[in-house]
């Protein structure tokens, strides 16, 4: 796969709802309730950080969840590339991004959203052919304003600004012209999860596909 098309395979999917809710799932049976009440709530993008034992398995499990497109988080290195792929990832997420890393998942085939933070680093992935990046840490690194400001000189490049985004500040990054979608953890926060409160997530889900881009 190109970083082109691997660009516009992200850009499709980043277009498919305001919020990539971003999960930390710790069961594998957590995997397609949760799955299910963010696709019944508007959210059908979900991306599962490879930071538990059970990602894999919780990614095995939500593919098979209607309406839902399952992408893997926090690909770090080849064999994270390939066991994500394995697992039925359709796309894949990095905090940012290394040649390694990005041949890997053109060999594979994976669409990748790789994370960039300032000019430079969105330069180089540009250089390369990517033209869809995660914008990690998004608040950290300075937020809607630092967004903005790539903006003016590099407008070609779009953004899923990823990192301290909730309900309150999605505004700020869903109003900007190189902003597509943004992700976020707030959707399914750990008590819902571990409590299998689903009408709490699918309400969460609501809210967020609700945002205005
Ligand atoms: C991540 O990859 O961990 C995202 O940055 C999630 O950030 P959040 O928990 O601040 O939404």
């Amino acid at each position: 796969m190109t970083p082109q098309s691997a660009s516009q395979a992200a850009r499709d999917i980043a277009a498919l709802a305001p919020i990539i809710p971003v999960l930390v799932v710790e069961k594998a049976e957590q995997a397609a309730p949760l799955a299910e009440a963010l696709v019944a709530g508007g959210l059908p993008a979900l991306e599962v950080t490879l930071r538990t034992p059970a990602a894999l398995d919780v990614i095995r499990e939500m593919a098979k969840v209607p309406g839902g497109i399952v992408g893997a988080g926090t690909l770090l290195t080849p064999e994270d590339v390939r066991a994500a792929k394995e697992a039925g990832a359709t796309f894949g997420v990095s905090p940012g991004a290394t040649d390694i890393l990005l041949d890997a998942c053109e060999a594979e085939d994976l669409p990748l959203l790789p994370g960039a933070a300032t000019a430079s680093e969105a330069m180089r992935l540009f250089e390369r052919g990517y033209d869809m990046l995660k914008f990690f840490p998004a608040s950290a690194a300075g937020g809607a304003p630092l967004l903005k400001g790539i903006g003016a000189p590099i407008p070609q490049v779009s953004f899923c600004p990823t990192g301290g985004i909730s309900m309150k500040n999605a505004h700020e990054y869903l109003s900007l012209p190189n902003v597509i979608c943004a992700g976020g953890s707030w959707v399914a926060p750990a008590d819902a999860v571990n409590a299998g409160d689903w009408a709490r997530i699918e309400e969460l889900a609501r809210e967020a596909a609700a945002l205005k881009r």
